[in-house]
C-alpha cells in the first residue's frame, strides 16, 4: 500500500468538470422526462405548532389539468419517513409539527397548475403555541449523555485560576444549487424505479417501501449526480422519493415532484443550532485542568438523525485538546422547527467550537498570547493523547497543522502590523484568529461503516465501475474510478462509471461521514483485485510464468521476458474465450470499531484528519460589518488519491463553514414561521467574500497510518471546521472573548460596544 501510485494520487479533474461547465451533465430535472409524466406539488403547513382539522381539496380539484389529492388517509402502507427507528410522518395526520411541514401532495398535468392548485387546497387549522426556543423546550429528543474523565468537580475546586462561559450558535441551510427532487416511475406489478437526487439511495428504497407497503426488492432508486447535498440529501431526499412514487403509485404515471426554493428551505431540516455552558479550571500559565460543560442541541420536532449528531458533537467536544478531569453534556432537545438533520460536519464543528471559547476566556484570565495557550494544551507530547472517550489522538500531526498555519500565514508579523494598523484607525480595527482540528473518520454508528462495489471488464478491456457511494460535486467518482485504474493500470478514460443504484449495488450506507472514498475507494479495490488475480492467472498460462510474475503497465499486460505482451483488452477477450468471469463484486467494513453511547467510551473512529487555518479580518466598529482578509489554511488528506479534488474540498468547505459562522441567518418569526427563505434574505458567501487572500494547501508526506485506500485520508467535511479561524478572528478585532455565531453585523457591534465599554 505504500508502493509508488501513477494514477491514484494524482490531481485529475472531476470527471463531469466539463459537462458541468458546458451543461452537458445531466442532472435528474434535465433527463428527458417519460412521455405522461405528471407533476406533484407540496401542500405544506401554515403555522409552527397546531391542530390539522379539515383539508379542503375542492378548490384544487376543481382546476384543470390537476389530478389527484393525496393526503395522509392515501397511504397505502405506513405514514412513516423516519431514518431510525420509527415515528416521523410523511405527511400530517393531526397535529402540525413545525411550519412547512408536509400536509400533502397535488399531482397535476404541469409543475406550475400543481403549484397552484396545491396554493389553493383550503386548510382548516387550529393554531397551537410552538416551542421555539432552547430556553422554552422541555423534552429531550436524545440524550443527554454525559462523557467524563476523573473528578470533574474536585479539579475545578482546587484550580489556581476559573472561569466560566456560554454562548450559542446557530443553524445553517444546506442550499444545494439543485433542491430536492425525485421523479417516481411505476412499472409491472407494483413496481417502483425512482429517480432521486440523494445520498442515501437504500434509504429511499426503504422508506418508498415502507410509504407503499412494499417489498424493498420493488424499489429501485438511481442517482447519477447531485448538484451539491451537504448532508441535506441523506435523510431529507427519501421522504421526497416517497411523496412523489405515493403520486405515482396513485396516478400509474410517472410523477415529478421538485420543490420549489422557498417550500424547499421551510420543509427540510437545517444544521443544529447548540448553545453552550461551562466552567473552566486552569493554571497560571493557562493549562486546563476541569471543565464542566453542557452542549444543548435544537433538534426541531422529530429524532431524524440528531442521535448521531449529538454523538459527533460530545466526541468533537474536546476538539485536539487534553483536559485531565472533565465531564461533559449533550443532547438535542424537542421544538416546533423543522426536524433539524444532517450538514457538513454532523454535530463536530458545533463540538470543536467549545474550546475556542475556553480558550479566549482562558487567554484572557491569564494575560497570555492565545496560541501559546493553544500549543499548551494540545493532546499528545507532554500531555495525554488519549480522548475522553478513549481514543489516541496523534499529537505530533496536530502540532505540525497548527506550527505549518501560523508560518504559512507569518502569524508574528501579521500580529506586529495589525497592532500598528489598530492604534491609528479610530474605527476600522483588524484582527487575527488561529484554529486547529482533530476530526474523527467513521460513521459514529459503527455498521455503517460498510460498502460494495460491482466491477465489469469488457471484452474491449474497457471497465464498468459501480459502488454504493453517491457523487454529489466531491469528487468521489473520479477518485474511486481512480483506484480501479491504478489496479489495471489502465487509461482513466476506460472506467464508465455507472449511477448509484440500489439494483447494482445493495445495503449501502449513505454517501456521509466523508468516508465516501474511504469506503467505496477500498470496496472498488476488492473488486478490481479480483478480476485482476483471474486475468493475471490467464496471462501466466499464455506466458508460461507465475501469475506474480504478470505485470500490467500503461494498459498493457507483460510477462517476464522481453517479448510477452499483450494489451490490456486483448487479455480481456481472451479470459472471455476461456469463459473466465470478468466480474467481481468487492466488499469492504471498517475494522477495530466500537462505540457505547450510553457510556460515551469506546473507538469509534478508524483515525482522525487534522487541519490548521489562520485567518484575518477587518471590521467596521460603527457598522458591524467585516471582511476576511487572508486566510491560510494546512488541511492532512494522508496520501492524497486526489490533490486537485482535495484542494477543492478544502477551499469550499471553509467558505461554507464561514457562511455559517458570519452571514448565514436563519430567521423565524414569532409563531415560528421561518422567513428566511430564499437568498435575497438568507445570505451565503458569494465569490465576493472569497478573501483575497487564500491559500489552501495539503499537509505533505502524511501517509495514513491506518491502513485506508492507498494510505489517503477523508477531507469531504473535516476543513469545514476550519472556518472558526474567522470566529476567532473577529473575536480578537472586536476585543471581546464572547460573540455569538452568525456573526451577524448586529451581533459583531454589539460586541465592539461592550469591548468599548470595558475599555
Ligand atoms: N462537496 C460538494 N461539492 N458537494 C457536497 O454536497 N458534501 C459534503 C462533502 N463535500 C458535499 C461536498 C459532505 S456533508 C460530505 S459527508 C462529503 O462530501 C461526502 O462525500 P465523501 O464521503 O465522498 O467525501
Ligand atoms: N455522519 C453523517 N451521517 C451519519 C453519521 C455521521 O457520523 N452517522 C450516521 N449518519
Ligand atoms: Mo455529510 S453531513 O456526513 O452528509
Amino acid at each position: 500500500m505504500n508502493a509508488p501510485l501513477r494514477i491514484a494520487g494524482s490531481a485529475l479533474r472531476h470527471d463531469s468538470a466539463l459537462r458541468h461547465c458546458t451543461g452537458e451533465a445531466r442532472f435528474l430535472d434535465d433527463m428527458p422526462e417519460p412521455s405522461g409524466t405528471l407533476h406533484a406539488a407540496l401542500i405544506t403547513a401554515p403555522v409552527a405548532h397546531g391542530l390539522l382539522v379539515a383539508l379542503d381539496p375542492a378548490p384544487a380539484l376543481a382546476m384543470p389539468g390537476v389530478v389527484a389529492v393525496l393526503s395522509a388517509a392515501d397511504i397505502p402502507g405506513q405514514n412513516d419517513i423516519a431514518p431510525i427507528g420509527r415515528g416521523e410522518v410523511l405527511f400530517v395526520e393531526r397535529e402540525i409539527q413545525h411550519y412547512g411541514q408536509a400536509v400533502g401532495l397535488v399531482v397535476a398535468e404541469t409543475r406550475d397548475t400543481a403549484l397552484r392548485a396545491a396554493a389553493a387546497v383550503r386548510l382548516e387549522v387550529e393554531e397551537l403555541p410552538p416551542v421555539l426556543s432552547l430556553d422554552e423546550a422541555r423534552e429531550w429528543l436524545v440524550g443527554p449523555f454525559t462523557m467524563r474523565q476523573g473528578d470533574a468537580d474536585a479539579a475545578l475546586a482546587r484550580a489556581a485560576l476559573t472561569a466560566q462561559g456560554g454562548f450559542e450558535v446557530g443553524g445553517q441551510e444546506h442550499f444545494y444549487l439543485e433542491g430536492q427532487i425525485a421523479l417516481a416511475i411505476p412499472g409491472e406489478g407494483g413496481e417502483m424505479l425512482i429517480h432521486s437526487s440523494t445520498q442515501h439511495p437504500t434509504e429511499g428504497q426503504h422508506i418508498v417501501a415502507r410509504v407503499l407497503g412494499l417489498d424493498y426488492t420493488q424499489v429501485q432508486v438511481q442517482c447519477r449526480r447531485m448538484g451539491g447535498a451537504f448532508g441535506g440529501k441523506e435523510s431529507n431526499a427519501s421522504w421526497v422519493a416517497a411523496a412523489a412514487a405515493l403520486a405515482a403509485r396513485a396516478t400509474g404515471r410517472p410523477v415529478k415532484l421538485r420543490l420549489p426554493r422557498k417550500t424547499d428551505m421551510a420543509a427540510t431540516g437545517k444544521r443544529h443550532p447548540f448553545r453552550y455552558r461551562w466552567r473552566a479550571g486552569f493554571t497560571p500559565e493557562g493549562r486546563i485542568t476541569a471543565l464542566i460543560a453542557e452542549l444543548i442541541a435544537d433538534g426541531g420536532h422529530s429524532l431524524d438523525m440528531s442521535g448521531g449528531v449529538v454523538m459527533r458533537a460530545i466526541t468533537h467536544a474536546l476538539n485536539c485538546y487534553a483536559v485531565a478531569d472533565l465531564r461533559v453534556t449533550c443532547g438535542a432537545k424537542r421544538t416546533h422547527h423543522v426536524s433539524n438533520t444532517a450538514f457538513r460536519g454532523f454535530g463536530g464543528p458545533q463540538g470543536a467550537l467549545l474550546m475556542e471559547d475556553v480558550l479566549a476566556h482562558v487567554a484572557r484570565a491569564t494575560g497570555r498570547d492565545i496560541e501559546t495557550v493553544r500549543a499548551l494544551n494540545f493532546a499528545g507530547g507532554p500531555n495525554p493523547s488519549q480522548t475522553p472517550y478513549g481514543q489516541e489522538l496523534e499529537g505530533e500531526l496536530i502540532r505540525r497543522v497548527h506550527a505549518e498555519a501560523l508560518a504559512d500565514s507569518g502569524w508574528a508579523r501579521r500580529r506586529a502590523e495589525i497592532a500598528a494598523f489598530n492604534a491609528t484607525h479610530p474605527t476600522l480595527r483588524r484582527g487575527l484568529g488561529c484554529f486547529v482540528a482533530a476530526f474523527g473518520i467513521s460513521f459514529g454508528i459503527p455498521h455503517l461503516n460498510q460498502a460494495g462495489a460491482l466491477v465489469h471488464v469488457y471484452t474491449d478491456g474497457s471497465v464498468r465501475l459501480a459502488h454504493g457511494g453517491t457523487e454529489m460535486g466531491q469528487g468521489l467518482f473520479i477518485k474511486v474510478a481512480q483506484v480501479v485504474a491504478e489496479v489495471f493500470q489502465i487509461p482513466i478514460e476506460k472506467i464508465g462509471l455507472a449511477a448509484t443504484h440500489t439494483g447494482e449495488v445493495p445495503n449501502t450506507s449513505p454517501t456521509a461521514a466523508s468516508t465516501g472514498s474511504d469506503l467505496n475507494g477500498w470496496a472498488a479495490f476488492q473488486a478490481a483485485q479480483a478480476i485482476r488475480e483471474r486475468m493475471a492467472g490467464v496471462a501466466a498460462s499464455l506466458f508460461g510464468c507465475r501469475p506474480e510474475e504478470v505485470r500490467f503497465e500503461d494498459g498493457l499486460v507483460l510477462g517476464p521476458s522481453g517479448n510477452q505482451r499483450l494489451t490490456f483488452g486483448e487479455l480481456a477477450k481472451t479470459c472471455w474465450m476461456r469463459r473466465v468471469s470478468l466480474s467481481a463484486t468487492g466488499f469492504y467494513a471498517t475494522p477495530d470499531l466500537e462505540w457505547d453511547m450510553q457510556a460515551v467510551r469506546g473507538r469509534p473512529f478508524f483515525y482522525f484528519s487534522y487541519g490548521a487555518a489562520v485567518a484575518e479580518v477587518v471590521i467596521d466598529t460603527l457598522t458591524g460589518e467585516h471582511r476576511v482578509l487572508s486566510a491560510h489554511l494546512v488541511q492532512d488528506c494522508g496520501r492524497s488519491l486526489n490533490p486537485a479534488i482535495d484542494r477543492g474540498q478544502i477551499e469550499g468547505a471553509f467558505i461554507q463553514g464561514m457562511g455559517w459562522l458570519t452571514t448565514e441567518e436563519l430567521w423565524w418569526d414569532s409563531r415560528g414561521r421561518l422567513r428566511t427563505l430564499g437568498p435575497s434574505t438568507y445570505k451565503i458567501p458569494g465569490s465576493r467574500d472569497v478573501p483575497p487572500v487564500f491559500a489552501a494547501r495539503i499537509l505533505e508526506a502524511t501517509p495514513n497510518r491506518a491502513n485506508t485506500i492507498f494510505r489517503s485520508k477523508a477531507v469531504g467535511e473535516p476543513p469545514l471546521l476550519l472556518a472558526a479561524a474567522v470566529w476567532n478572528a473577529l473575536k480578537d478585532a472586536a476585543g471581546v472573548s464572547r460573540l455569538d455565531a452568525p456573526v451577524s453585523p448586529e451581533r459583531l457591534l454589539d460586541a465592539c460596544q461592550r469591548a468599548h465599554a470595558k475599555r
